[in-house]
């Protein structure tokens, strides 16, 4: 068998270990399986480009790759053991940003480095290649660092909203068919810089023009546009691995943003591009009204006389560190006879999935955690619900208020239940930036302060009730 054929062999192999990756990963059961699937298409894949590399590069060049691969896996392995769970849609948006980049160097690199055995329309499929390929790239790039600012709060999360924005990203998309066809019939190095130029610019201004609200949406479109740079790099270096890689990166990105799309009940077109069509923020902040509070002594009686409770963890769970404590007081409460579930907003934290994390790494039952649609109607016979660190993924101004910036977003309807106890440190408002009238209803009591040490409370509140039911018990006999 010759190296090539060896090399092709291994990347059909990587590739069928990449889709068992991305089936193991749609669901937080097999998540861990899907990540080793993945870990081992990709040795696969690096070995089997290295193999095929070796017959055309140096013995130095190899060195370079070698040290090259030592230095990126050391670097990724250092990111990936410090980050914060909270800091990963950062992470991954750098990530993004970091393959733009790469594909717009793959596309420059087959600008000034033409194969001299291409000619006629092989060399003008070469050239339109390096063009979408420099763009795709290039737009990613700008958008990740852009998404990577807001996300981490190094800039405001509130869009941009410059005079005549659809018309200037219109313009780009135009500006780019009309020069991708001068660069096909005659390419030049100021027409690819100029391609070069428009993407970056379109890129930032694209998520920059998004709102806070959108931007879990943005995080897996910029995962989307990633796979389709390193498709068409792909393309560039004839690597059917990088092309199918790609295209399942870019496709199974895009249907995630489609479905988180229908979660928050935005329009997929419209957030893609740059929030064409969105409401402008309606100015609804500041307090609505009296808030009452409540200690965590007053909480725990609450939960002592509750026959159902529902926990709809956010963000602040997770800031928090809260979902030790918390799976702690589901177990007493299930213990005590009271029937507990969660209710899991698909957006809630700051990445998909990350309060199923949060719970299963708590040792909570899968078979308690619900999604937002499964539990939903149940609200209104609850006897208590507690929203632990979660805000704008329960503001029923969602639901009611056609003016909020958050209007038609689907919401866990928990102002349903008899009692509702929110955790949090102040009046502030949450990701979206807007204030929550939930927090000023009658059947509503703020519990303030940080969540880990409420909930701490609570199971100290909990076991100082029991005490006397047992000594009375001791007594009586
Ligand atoms: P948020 O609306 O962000 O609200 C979190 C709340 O937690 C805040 O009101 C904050 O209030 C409170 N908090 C923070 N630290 C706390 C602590 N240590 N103890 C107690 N409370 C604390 O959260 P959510 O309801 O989960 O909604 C998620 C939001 O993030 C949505 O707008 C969503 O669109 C957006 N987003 C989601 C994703 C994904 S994919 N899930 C990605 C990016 C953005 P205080 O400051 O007053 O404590």
């Amino acid at each position: 068998m010759t190296t090539d054929t060896a090399a092709q062999a291994a990347y059909v192999v990587a590739a069928l270990l990449f889709i068992l990756s991305l089936a193991g990963l749609s669901q937080h059961r097999t998540s861990r399986s899907g990540v080793v699937w993945g870990i081992a298409g990709m040795v696969v894949a690096l070995a089997a480009t290295v193999g095929l590399a070796s017959r055309s590069i140096s013995a130095t060049g190899l060195v370079l790759i070698a040290v090259a691969t030592a230095v990126g896996a050391g670097i990724g392995l250092w990111r990936a053991k410090v980050v914060e769970m909270t800091g990963m849609p950062e992470l991954i948006a750098i990530m993004h940003s970091l393959v733009g980049l790469a594909a717009t160097f793959v596309g420059w690199n087959g600008y000034l480095d033409v194969d001299a055995e291409l000619s006629g329309s092989l060399l003008g499929i070469h050239h339109a290649e390096v063009f979408i390929g420099v763009f795709i790239g290039a737009v990613t790039f700008t958008g990740s660092v852009v998404a990577y600012l807001k996300l981490s709060a190094r800039i405001a999360s509130r869009p941009l909203t410059l005079p005549g924005k659809h018309v200037l990203n219109i313009g780009a998309l135009v500006a780019f068919v009309g020069l991708t066809i001068a660069f096909v019939a005659r390419p030049t190095m100021g027409l690819l810089i100029a391609v070069t130029v428009i993407a970056l610019a379109l890129g930032a201004h694209l998520v920059a023009s998004i709102g806070g609200g959108d931007m879990p949406v943005v995080v897996s479109m910029l995962n989307s546009y990633s796979g389709w740079a390193a498709a068409a790099s792909g393309f560039l270096l004839s690597n059917n691995l990088l092309i199918v890689t790609g295209a399942l990166v870019g496709s199974s990105g895009a249907y995630l943003s489609y479905i988180m799309c229908k979660a928050m009940n935005r329009s997929f077109i419209s957030v893609i591009a740059g929030g064409f069509g969105t409401p402008a923020a309606a100015s609804d902040e500041g307090e609505q009204g009296e808030h009452r509070e409540i200690s965590a002594e007053e909480t725990a009686e609450l939960l002592r006389d509750a026959s159902s409770v529902i926990i709809t963890p956010g963000y602040g769970m997770a800031v928090a560190q809260a979902q030790y404590p918390v799976a702690e007081l589901a177990r007493k409460l299930r213990d005590r006879g009271v029937e507990v579930r969660f209710g899991i907003h698909p957006v809630a934290g700051r990445l998909p999935g990350h309060m199923n994390v949060l719970l299963a790494e708590a040792n909570v039952p899968y078979d308690i955690v619900l999604e937002m649609d499964e539990i939903n109607d149940d609200f209104a016979a609850t006897s208590v619900v507690l929203v632990i660190g979660a805000n704008d993924t329960v503001n029923p101004a969602a639901t009611d208020n056609p003016s909020s910036p958050i209007a038609g977003m689907p919401v866990l309807h928990v102002w349903e239940a008899a009692n509702v106890v929110v955790f949090k440190r102040s009046m502030a408002a949450g990701y979206a930036g807007v204030q929550n009238p939930l927090f000023f209803r009658e059947n509503t009591q703020m519990l303030f302060g940080d969540a880990k040490q409420r909930v701490e409370d609570i199971l100290r509140g909990l076991d100082a009730l029991d005490t006397p039911v047992r000594e009375m018990a001791g007594s009586s006999r």
